[in-house]
């Protein structure tokens, strides 16, 4: 960052010392008023629950213009990542900074994919849980789980640990999903196979059995690789947040991915897209496109509590860029399986199209985010609603991991720690119980 031509002096109406904080400028966006001395000479905080108007760190992995409606992965537009780059390739941007070659690729390939395999004991984390157990209890627990196993790798501070340990989670994510759902629909668990691609491999661990040949689908191959890539990173959304903040404390990196999918679960995150589908369902369920009005102002009406999953974002505010490239990917996928008239891929743009129109939602800059069509395709794949955040997390743990490395790697980090405004009571005497 460099020092912007540019200062912000702050004046007190009550005769305080007014101060100049310096202005910084990054690559791109908006600049930032240093504020990190503002405590030591004023003896006062901000004020920013939500961080509306707070940068917490400075990064070089993603930039979003929400008025724009544009979404860069190291500076490349992700619709250019989306159609010609695969999901390793992106995994190796965002770790590293720069598309590979043919022969990184190769290397960083090869790399993944002799770890996919998990440790023969993470089946009795599984048998632990119900059956019925949802996939994102698992996930927390089974990621949390591997700082058991990898000893060797634990400490955040060491380069080389950061290395493996980010190949481990990459690689491992798809597998540990995989026997979530087995283990909900009681089938064995299937190993993955070093002669698939990233995605084909955990479409052949979700829905091959050991009882005949699976053949992956190259079209929902290259659709759930595409999924992959749409959620792979979004600057410091609230799960990149948990993690960088977990990480500060100098824990280890699956401890602080654990948190992030932890916090991804949530419905205002990432786990929307099944709150989505499972609006589109119960629309459905009411009468389809024609009760399409009737939700809409239920939607509206403030003490409904009923929000348009899938809609809205605090960043975009303009159409998200992923639900786009979302879309295009749901009509592949559902004419690519005879599908095209989906009933609720047809709900879902009748839907789009009604709140567009809406002063409510265009007044409040409401668009599709990137969860409101992936559950259409996702389901459409044949993976449960319940899973889907789950392969959300599968997605998102490199955009985790190339945070948590960029902050540790930054020499000015430390240990995050907020402040706060106190308004609960002074200090008062404790009286005893017999005289209270
Ligand atoms: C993700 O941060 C990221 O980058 C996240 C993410 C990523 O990749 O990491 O992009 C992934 O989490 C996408 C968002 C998925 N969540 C949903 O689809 C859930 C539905 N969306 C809302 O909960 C909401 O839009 C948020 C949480 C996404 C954003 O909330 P904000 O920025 O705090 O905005 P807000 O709640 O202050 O809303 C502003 C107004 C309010 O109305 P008023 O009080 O001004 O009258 O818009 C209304 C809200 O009530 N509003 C909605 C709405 N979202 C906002 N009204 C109806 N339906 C909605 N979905």
């Amino acid at each position: 960052m460099k020092l912007a031509d540019n200062k912000a002096t702050l004046s007190f109406s009550n005769g305080s010392p007014k101060i100049e904080l310096p202005v910084y400028s990054g690559s791109v966006g908006p600049d930032v008023i240093d504020i990190r001395k503002l405590y030591a000479q004023t003896g006062m905080f901000t004020y920013d629950p939500g961080f509306m108007s707070t940068a917490a760190c400075q990064s070089t992995i993603t930039y979003i213009d929400g008025d724009k409606g544009e979404l860069l992965y190291r500076g490349y537009p992700i619709e250019q990542i989306a159609t010609n780059c695969d999901f390793l390739e992106t995994c190796h941007l965002l770790l590293y900074g720069n598309l590979p070659d043919v022969a990184a690729k190769a290397k960083f390939t090869k790399t993944v994919t002799n770890h996919t395999m998990v440790n023969e004991q993470m089946q009795f984390f599984l048998r632990g849980f119900r059956r019925d157990a949802h996939p994102m209890a698992i996930m927390t627990g089974l990621v949390g789980a591997l700082s058991a196993f990898y000893h060797d790798s634990t400490d955040i501070n060491n380069p080389e640990h950061r290395e493996i340990s980010a190949i481990r989670l990459i690689a491992k994510m798809p597998t540990l999903v995989a026997m979530a759902y087995k283990y909900s629909v009681g089938q064995p668990f299937m190993y993955p196979k070093n002669n698939l691609g990233y995605a084909g491999n955990f479409l052949h661990m979700m829905f091959a059995t050991p009882c005949e040949q699976y053949t992956v689908n190259p079209v929902i191959e290259r659709a759930l690789d595409r999924i992959f890539i749409l959620h792979a990173d979004h600057e410091q959304n609230a799960s990149t947040s948990t993690v960088r903040l977990c990480g500060s404390s100098g824990t280890n990196p699956f401890a602080a991915i654990a948190a992030g999918v932890a916090c991804l679960w949530g419905p205002a995150h990432g786990g929307a897209n099944e709150a989505a589908l499972n609006m589109l369902e119960d629309i459905q369920k009411m009468g389809g496109v024609s009760k399409v009005g009737e939700f809409i102002s239920q939607v509206k009406d403030k003490n409904s509590g009923i929000k348009l999953m899938g809609f809205g974002h605090r960043v975009y505010k303009n159409y998200d860029p992923r639900a786009k490239l979302m879309q295009e990917t749901c009509r592949e996928v559902l004419s690519s399986l005879g599908l095209e008239n989906d009933p609720l891929f047809k709900l879902a743009m009748a839907l789009e199209k009604i709140a567009l129109e809406d002063d409510y939602f265009v007044q409040r800059k409401l668009y599709p985010n990137v969860d409101f069509y992936s559950g259409i395709v996702q389901r459409a794949i044949g993976i449960p609603t319940s899973l889907f955040t789950a392969v959300f997390a599968l997605a998102r743990t490199v955009g985790w991991i190339a945070q948590l490395n960029e902050m540790i790697g930054d020499p000015e980090y430390k240990i995050g720690r907020p402040r706060q405004l106190f308004t609960g009571s002074e200090q008062r005497q404790v009286v005893p119980i017999g005289q209270r």
